[in-house]
């Protein structure tokens, strides 16, 4: 009876395998990606892409310095396919150090002159797919019942009465707290960037793994300030939180977000698949629908409403290419280690 089931399984699943011979059809396609955006918009993003295309995609999200970290570690035996969203900075660093492949997606003439310029300074090993600008965002209600001033500059946020109530993510996982790092020595000049930072240090209550928690965390009253990209705050504020986004005064940095290709990946063809499509005007309107308010890199793709304009902002000349440069990327984050990062 046994070994008469057995028997009839062996003979069902010859049957199926003829079939798949016989028919000339290939299993069905699979995808690994890495994710560095928002959950809610890295699996609003996989599940378009798989209705349209049949392909199986297994996603992880991280943060940006962390997927970085990843592909290098995996960089002998590789198991992602693309990487997807995140700061550019680490995405220009892989590029650099050979982790990520060449590739010009036939959509790269419909993109933002800025998009553009990361495929250029990558040789081809990046490109942006949306922009955000830096700032930060304050709790109404906390800040109404402590009576602390209302924050507006990067010089408010190192005073003494925000003691305890700041929050920000440590740059080497997050992409936004390097951003972060990056715009105030450039803002600043490097050593008064580090003074600032030691000041700053005193007023954080903690420093989280992913860039846009301290919004999440403000939003929710566990904390009076975050500094994050506008963006995140914004999300809060569409989630009818009682949170301000604030564009400093002095001015800010920003992110391109960014894909690559990671070079030796398992499944190149569908990973290029991925990259034309998430390169294009319908697949980059899936942010706005999951919350996600940055600026798309298609100019045939609406902007969001709610995204913070980067027009009206004071943005500084970011040098992407500097600050996504290996040795500057590694020295800054060696030295917010020494300087800052060891002291918590
Ligand atoms: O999805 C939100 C977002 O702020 C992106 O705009 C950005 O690229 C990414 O998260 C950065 O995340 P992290 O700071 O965790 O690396």
């Amino acid at each position: 009876m046994r070994s008469n089931r057995f028997n009839r399984t062996l003979m069902a699943a010859a049957a199926v395998s003829a079939f798949w011979a016989g028919s000339g059809q290939a299993a069905a396609e699979s995808l690994t990606l890495y994710c560095s955006v928002q959950e809610e918009w890295c699996q609003a993003m996989v599940n378009a892409f798989t209705a349209e295309t049949g392909i199986d995609v297994a996603m992880t999200r991280k943060s940006s310095g962390e997927t970085f970290a990843q592909i290098q570690a995996e960089s002998g035996n590789p198991k992602g396919d693309v990487w997807w969203g995140g700061t550019g900075d680490p995405h220009l660093q892989a590029a650099e150090e050979g982790l990520t492949e060449e590739y010009q997606s036939p959509r790269l003439a419909e993109l933002q002159p800025w998009a553009r310029q990361q495929a250029e300074s990558s040789k081809s090993r990046t490109v942006g797919i949306y922009a955000g600008a830096l700032g930060f965002v304050y709790n109404t209600e906390i800040v109404a019942e402590k009576k602390l001033p209302e924050p507006a500059c990067w010089a408010d946020l190192v005073k003494p009465e925000y003691k305890g109530e700041i929050q920000i993510a440590n740059p080497n996982s997050s992409g936004t707290s390097y951003t972060a790092l990056a715009t105030l020595v450039q803002l600043l000049g490097e050593q008064p960037a580090f003074d600032y930072l030691a000041q700053l240090n005193a007023n954080v209550n903690q420093y989280t793994k992913s860039g846009a928690a301290p919004a999440t965390a403000a939003a929710r009253g566990e904390t009076a300030i975050g500094i994050v990209f506008m963006h995140d705050g914004v999300t809060q504020v569409v989630g009818g939180f009682p949170v301000k986004v604030v564009a400093p005064c002095e001015g800010t940095g920003y992110e391109i977000g960014s894909m690559s290709l990671i070079k030796g990946g398992p499944n190149p063809d569908a990973a290029k698949k991925w990259y034309d499509w998430a390169l294009s005007p319908a697949a980059q309107e899936i942010g706005a629908t999951a919350n996600s308010f940055q600026v798309p890199s298609n100019t045939g793709a609406k902007t969001p409403p709610e995204a913070p304009s980067l027009d009206t902002v004071k943005l500084i000349d970011y040098d992407f290419a500097k600050y996504g440069s290996s040795d500057e990327r590694k020295r800054l984050l060696g030295r917010w280690d020494s300087e800052i990062g060891s002291k918590n």
